[in-house]
């Protein structure tokens, strides 16, 4: 092989042959087609033979192109071995993780972070849950390493990493007559007495949009402050709701139905968040590579287990920088 191949080629060339599509591979790497294909194109001058071919509309590696990927795989595992010893030799024996959540990220953020401090004793944590508001000034004044929310702020530039899917579903108690209905129409959900979240969280805003993007308004009969205390009055009959699917983490199967609702589940992400153009500590970088090995993965990334994180900052998958990307999820 000439030694113009680069890493990002080879880097594209193990998407595509682990994906199967071109397509897939251009969106798990952020790039486009175009981009893509060429680098392909590079790749295959450079090794001098056949990669890829396409029989009908499937792509399928030849036996040198198997032999790449392979081989691929090898350089990218060695990498990030590599590179975590290094990160563990500078700072995973001691060092601090700040991180701050918004209210309902509270369900999954202390147990990932418990495990973490008990791979990594000697870091010192400490976990901060608000809301909104106080999670945007944070934020804006750099105080924390991570930001764990469901939705990337719109007027500070950071960098948004998704992490866990975040599905929006509709609850009702168990003995609610559309318990066992099929694809209820949202026009008759709609006229269900709806217990909402207060103004401004993240989950309140989503289910709005998702009426009003229907023409349909939905009347709230109680506001209630926290996912308890709607979980409470739907158990007590007093109307339906919708709440993260991550709500019921501590509850057993069973004890709210799930409505078989048309448009729902609404299908959002948790993002861990940072300033962008701040340099991530390396307990910070630990601790995302953390969420993505051990959170469960949105369906839009690639497992963790499909194949280590590498990059030119390896330990890393493919955040987004600018705002107006990250909101292209929710
Ligand atoms: P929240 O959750 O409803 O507690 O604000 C955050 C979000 O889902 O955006």
């Amino acid at each position: 092989m000439r030694s113009h191949t680069t890493f990002r080629q080879l880097e594209i060339f193990e998407a595509i042959a682990r994906l199967g599509s071109f397509t897939r591979a251009s969106e798990e790497l952020y790039l486009t087609q175009p981009t893509v294909s060429m680098q392909m194109k590079k790749l295959t001058e450079a090794v001098g033979v056949p990669l890829i071919e396409q029989v009908g509309k499937k792509l399928h590696l030849t036996p040198d192109g198997r032999q790449l990927a392979q081989a691929t795989r090898e350089i990218f595992s060695i990498l990030d071995r590599f590179t975590m010893s290094v990160a563990e030799r500078r700072g995973l024996k001691q060092g601090q993780l700040s991180l701050m959540a918004i209210t309902t990220a509270s369900y999954f953020a202390p147990r990932l972070l418990g495990e973490f401090s008990k791979l990594y004793p000697g870091i010192e944590v400490s976990l901060r849950v608000t809301n909104k508001e106080q999670v945007l000034a944070s934020m804006a004044d750099g105080l924390d390493d991570l930001y764990l929310v469901g939705q990337p702020p719109e007027h500070i530039d950071v960098v948004a990493t998704p992490i866990m899917d975040n599905p929006i579903v509709v609850l009702a108690a168990p003995d609610h007559p559309l318990a066992h209905r099929k694809k209820i129409p949202l026009d008759r959900i709609a006229a269900e007495p709806w217990l909402m979240r207060e103004k401004g969280s993240g989950t309140r805003n989503a289910i709005e949009r998702m009426f009003s993007g229907h023409g349909l308004n939905i009347h709230p009969r109680l506001e209630l402050g926290s996912n308890e205390a709607i979980k409470q009055a739907i158990l007590a009959g007093l109307g339906i709701s919708a709440l993260s699917r991550h709500a019921l983490a501590l509850n057993q199967p069973g004890q709210f139905a799930i409505l078989d609702v048309e448009g729902f589940p609404i299908l959002r992400h948790w993002y861990a968040v940072y300033p962008a153009g701040r340099q991530l500590s390396v307990v910070a970088r630990a601790f995302l590579e953390y969420l993505l090995e051990h959170g469960e993965p949105p369906r839009c990334r690639r497992r963790s287990s499909d194949r280590p994180a590498h990059g030119s900052e390896p330990a890393l998958p493919h955040p987004r920088r600018t705002p107006a990307a990250a909101r292209r999820h929710y």
